[in-house]
């Protein structure tokens, strides 16, 4: 088996983030979502992997290398334009062969994994094997009509009127049966090759596809918001380690990462929370649940429930919750009277100010 990652997106949702940087390198627990999906893939012992890149290719080519550092072979296929994800599975027919393949999201965290997924594809060998999730609104899904064993009786992308609340999330597993259903459909009204319609085609031809239900924690990191709750969760699951320096008045409560060449000095740091590399916290209080990433400063501040991302400062500023804080980024205190503030804010980004 061979696995396909698609990490072509651009991640409008995402901005301003996504301006500088692809969205499937967005940190979570200071390691890059697209870490995540090459571990779970591996996880399946698929060392294989062919990864969609746009033109953030030489981003992801740098953060995930040749993949040897995972025991992974990575092979890059560029996609010039976003037309759809059937149409990545058709420029990765090469890759690909005749082999059975996953299909991942590079943007989808599945923390608990998809081994289980994985089994029951390998056992039922059906065409494809969807993997669904019930969802508060499914109408910005994939949308599956399940018969009472599980197989796929209808699929819809995105449909206005949704006919159940089983959205497809972003694993798929597949024979090559799914090639020939490709070569057969035509663009949607968005322009895009939609894997959805592919497989409709597949079930359509009488094919055998079936779909699981995931029982685990799943989240596309495609917004803000998101990428912060996942990042709670993440955290929630880490245990201490400790690389850096504490002074002897700084405490650690829970567990807290300090990695190498952090320096913690009058402060407290709450966890579950981690402290990149090379980063100084000086007289602050940190999280819970905050992910500071490498090369930082947070000097004088309070903040939880938040992600610095490498290189931020943060000075002098209290009771910073549910932020983020972009690469580089500063976020200080003025000396000028206290009713006044002075922003540069960059495009699509959000400040909220106390009233
Ligand atoms: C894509 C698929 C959709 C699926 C979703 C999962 O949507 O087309 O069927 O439910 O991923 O994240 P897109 O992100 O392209 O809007």
């Amino acid at each position: 088996m061979r696995a396909l990652v698609l990490a072509g997106g651009s991640g409008t949702r995402l901005r301003p983030f996504s301006y500088s940087m692809p969205k499937q390198l967005i940190p979570i627990a200071n390691t890059p979502v697209l870490e995540y999906v090459v571990r779970n893939i591996l996880d399946l012992g698929v060392t294989e992997i062919g990864i969609i890149v746009g033109d953030r290719v030489n981003e992801i080519q740098q953060a995930l290398g040749d993949g040897s550092r995972f025991g992974a072979r990575l092979t890059y296929i560029r996609q010039e334009a976003p037309l759809g994800l059937a149409h990545t599975v058709s420029i990765a027919r090469d890759f690909l062969g005749d082999d059975d393949f996953v299909m991942y999201l590079g943007d989808n965290m599945l923390p608990d994994g998809i081994a289980d997924i994985a089994e029951e594809f390998a056992v039922g060998r059906s065409a494809a094997h969807v993997v669904v999730c019930k969802v508060a609104d499914p109408r910005a899904f994939g949308v599956a009509e399940l018969g009472p064993g599980g197989e796929v009786l209808r699929l819809v992308e995105k449909p206005q009127q949704p006919r159940s609340d089983l959205a497809l999330i972003g694993v798929y597993f597949f024979t090559a049966a799914i090639h020939e259903a490709i070569a057969a459909i035509r663009p949607s009204g968005r322009g895009e090759l939609e894997i959805t319609d592919a497989i409709q085609w597949l079930v359509s031809a009488g094919a055998d596809v079936r779909a699981s239900r995931y029982e685990g924690y799943w989240k596309d990191t495609g917004k803000v918001g998101d990428v912060l709750a996942c990042n709670e969760r993440i955290l929630d699951g880490l245990r201490s380690s400790m690389d850096g320096e504490v002074d002897d008045v700084s405490v650690l409560v829970g567990p807290v990462v300090v990695e190498e060449g952090a320096r913690i000095v009058r402060s407290r740091i709450k966890g579950p929370a981690i402290i990149g590399a090379g980063t100084l916290v000086k007289d602050s209080h940190i999280g819970p649940h905050t992910s500071v990433g490498r090369g930082c400063a947070v000097i004088g501040s309070r903040l939880e429930h938040s992600i610095v991302l490498d290189g931020a400062s943060v000075t002098g500023v209290q009771g910073l919750h549910s932020s983020v804080v972009g690469r580089s980024a500063s976020v200080g205190i003025t000396s000028q009277s206290a009713d006044r503030y002075r922003l540069v804010v960059g495009d699509h980004t959000q400040v909220e100010v106390a009233a």
